[in-house]
């Protein structure tokens, strides 16, 4: 559905469920974007594609505690609801549902979820609990709210991965939804956290994706992964880049070492610039 609905804050599961509940009576399709806020054109996408594909969309604004490690910027994560709520109504969504600390975790909480195998490589290995933290707070979201279509970045993509296969594994009824990488002219892909980027790491943050795009190509034409690999960390150390944590081409669905060449394959990284840390990923 397009056109502007008036946009309603709520901050308790109750008042989420009261509502979503009056559209399922109604027949409605019922969409769901969870962001964590800092909302820039990337997630303005994913807002569009459920305006468009549902007929009432939820956007959830919820900086979770739970995926951050004790020295990563949960303190400090870039927050203003106002804007981000201007920029939702304006897209036609119909609900933001902002709940605090307490409401998601409220005392006594203790239940998580692990994704094995899939949420324990890469980024898992790189940030310990993180994909646990995702994949709890996105289950939580999706019963509190259940949608019939939940939209992700694919910016993210080990993420959508890790939150299709929870899906799969604990049958919850939605389909989720991966929405294409929303980039900066010069490749860059949007995040919120590029704001941590000097002047001049700023220039040089396009590198990350030219480089993936390179090894996609390479690998595409049958060049030996593990070289291009190798081909990467050179390339992006010589960049600038202070530390490559990985690069690495994967099975698209599994993120296995990719061995079997006529699967779908990803490229996938995560280096440093200065305070940064980007992540960023092309299709083979
Ligand atoms: O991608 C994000 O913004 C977050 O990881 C998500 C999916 C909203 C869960 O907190």
């Amino acid at each position: 559905m397009t056109g502007a609905l008036p946009l309603d804050t709520v901050r308790t599961v109750a008042d989420l469920r009261d509502r979503v509940r009056d559209w399922r009576k109604a027949g409605l399709r019922i969409g769901l974007v969870p962001t964590m806020g800092a909302l820039h054109a990337g997630h303005v996408e994913l807002v569009k594609r459920a305006v468009a594909g549902c007929d009432r969309t939820v956007v959830t604004l919820f900086v979770n505690p739970a995926q951050f490690g004790p020295s990563e910027d949960y303190a400090v994560y870039p927050r203003d609801e106002v804007r981000d709520a201007a920029l939702v109504a304006a897209e036609g969504a119909g609900l933001l549902f902002a709940p605090g600390v307490e409401e998601v975790y409220p005392e006594g909480h203790s239940t998580k979820v692990h994704v094995g195998g899939l949420g324990d490589v890469l980024e898992g290995e790189f940030r310990p609990g993180f994909f646990t933290g995702v994949a709890t707070v996105v289950t939580k979201l999706l019963l509190q709210s259940l949608p019939d279509e939940a939209f992700f970045g694919e910016k993210d993509y080990q993420q959508l991965q890790v939150i299709k296969k929870l899906i799969r594994d604990l049958d919850i009824p939605v389909t989720a939804t991966g929405v294409p990488t929303v980039r900066e002219a010069d490749g860059l892909a949007l995040s919120s956290r590029n704001a941590y980027l000097t002047a001049e790491e700023r220039v040089q943050a396009p590198i990350l994706h030219g480089t993936l795009a390179q090894v996609a190509e390479q690998v595409g034409r049958g060049v030996d992964p593990r070289m291009q690999e190798e081909w990467a960390r050179g390339q992006l150390a010589r960049a600038g880049f202070r530390q490559v944590d990985y690069v690495t081409v994967r099975d698209a669905s599994t993120l296995e070492e990719a061995a079997d060449a006529s699967r779908p394959a990803r490229v996938l990284a995560a280096a440093w610039l200065g305070k940064a840390r980007l992540i960023d990923n092309v299709a083979v």
